[in-house]
């Protein structure tokens, strides 16, 4: 893995951390106290400043990874844009670092769109999702000046020419399109398949039909096409597919409607490494595979490369390892020949992805770094159901009360869908960098829980 600076000769501190490196942050280490460091900050240190739960992210991590897509396309298409997905984890520092590195901003939602305009993200650079827009979420989008806006189905083509024509403006779109490709990743994110809520088909017709829809309304202006197959994908054989998907409905489009489209949107969905076995292939090697394939079909079908725009809107890639959470150990429960549950101060509420897509994480102890992860452990949350829990039999340094437990890649869809379940506060996000801690999203209180109630 490109991104990795490992190198146990140079640090001979990072025990405990080597089988680990490529799954923690970037700039994680240990210090000679033991306790896990991220960019010089004592995690041990940090928990006890300022409370646990705690999501934490190497900042220096975050902009690492947009570049390295940037320099990716850099180095082999001529017109292209990066637009982070906001789902994957936004705030206004999220924002202003996308902004500051020149990317775009893919947002889902009238909430995500206001807290990209509450950071003053150009708003020429945000592309705007979402399978069911409201009316008002159009209106907002249009009336704001977004880049481009993704139409979804038809009412919403209708709905938006509509608005459109109402305020006298141009807007330009992407139509997103479901190549009917199905990669290997867990079922509830797979969003490219013939049976998915996304998109107009290519084999039912709907594309073209699509097509010649958007090239017919006069207020808006069709800029190509968007695809977005799933998430936390490995094996990249299925953007080939899509590729050709897309290609096919170019050249079916370019021969009954003359038109060929300036721009294609590959979305999202690279995988990270959550697990120490995991390997998956790097950016580099992601962008130079989907280039090659692009740029093949554009020869193939007499496409000036030159002409067209590629996007792609990584969220998991940029965020996911650069983020932990630290908990406290409140209890340890060992069943014998059962199996030994570490409950924390966390749980469901700030992770809901291994109850939702049985997802598998490492964890470690802050404070013991450097001891042997030879303990077999259940991590269980503190909410009231048997399905909060965070890792499932995962190794561990042998447990104690009071402990900093760190579970791993926990920064990209963890704070972005927290819940206040059992009324738990979310916990605050902080930034480090060059031994420094900065919190971006304080910790909730109990006021916050209340801010909403009226009665
Ligand atoms: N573009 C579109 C249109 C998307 O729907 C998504 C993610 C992305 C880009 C970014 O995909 P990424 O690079 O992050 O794979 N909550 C799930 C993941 C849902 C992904 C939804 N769409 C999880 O926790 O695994």
């Amino acid at each position: 893995m490109a991104h990795l600076e490992h190198d146990p000769n140079k640090r001979p501190d990072r025990l405990r951390l080597d089988d680990l490196s490529h799954v923690a942050p970037m700039h994680a280490s240990v210090n000679p106290s033991g306790h896990m460091t991220i960019a010089d900050v004592d995690l041990v240190e940090l928990a006890s400043e300022l409370g646990t739960a705690l999501y934490v992210m190497d900042e220096a991590a975050l902009r690492h990874q947009l570049r390295a897509y940037q320099d990716a396309f850099d180095q082999g298409w001529a017109d292209y844009a990066v637009a982070y997905a906001a789902k994957a984890f936004i705030c206004k520092a999220m924002c202003r670092l996308v902004d500051e590195e020149g990317g775009w901003l893919d947002v889902s939602s009238g909430g995500e769109l206001a807290i990209a305009l509450a950071a003053d993200f150009p708003t020429e650079r945000i592309i705007m999702h979402g399978n069911n827009k409201t009316e008002r979420e159009l209106v907002e989008a249009v009336t704001v000046g977004v880049g481009r806006i993704v139409v979804d189905c038809f009412e919403e083509l209708q709905r938006l020419q509509q608005i459109c024509e109402g305020q006298g403006l141009i807007q330009k779109i992407q139509l997103r399109i479901k190549p009917g490709v199905v990669p290997d990743t867990h079922s509830h994110i797979v969003t490219g398949n013939e049976d998915s809520k996304f998109g107009f088909g290519i084999a039912d017709g709907w594309a073209m039909q699509a097509v010649a829809l958007a090239l017919a309304a006069n207020n808006l202006e069709l800029c190509g096409l968007h695809a977005h197959i799933g998430s936390q994908i490995f094996n990249y054989a299925a953007y080939d597919d899509t590729v050709n998907a897309l290609f096919a409905l170019i050249q079916k489009s370019q021969a009954e409607l003359g038109y060929t489209p300036s721009e294609l949107n590959l979305g999202g969905g690279v995988g990270a490494a959550y697990l120490h076995e995991q390997e998956p292939p790097s950016i580099e090697g992601f962008v130079q595979l989907i280039l090659e394939v692009i740029a093949q079909k554009c020869d193939d079908f007499n496409v000036e490369k030159t002409a067209m725009r590629l996007f792609i809107e990584p969220g998991r890639s940029i965020v996911a390892n650069a983020g932990v959470t630290l908990y406290t150990v409140g209890a340890v429960k060992d069943l014998p020949g059962v199996r030994t549950y570490v409950a924390v101060d966390g749980g469901m509420s700030d992770n809901i992805r291994t109850a939702l897509y049985d997802a598998r994480y490492e964890c470690l102890i802050a404070n013991r770094a450097n001891d042997a992860r030879d303990a077999i452990v259940t991590v269980a949350g503190k909410h009231c159901e048997s399905g909060d829990v965070l890792v499932i039999d995962g190794s561990i340094q042998e447990p104690q009360v009071g402990d900093i437990l760190v579970v791993l890649t926990t920064g990209a869809y963890n704070q972005s869908m927290a819940s206040n379940y059992n009324k738990q506060p979310r916990p605050a996000v902080v930034w480090l960098a060059d031994g420094q801690a900065r919190e971006v999203v304080r910790r909730e209180t109990y006021e916050d829980l209340l801010a909403c109630e009226v009665g």
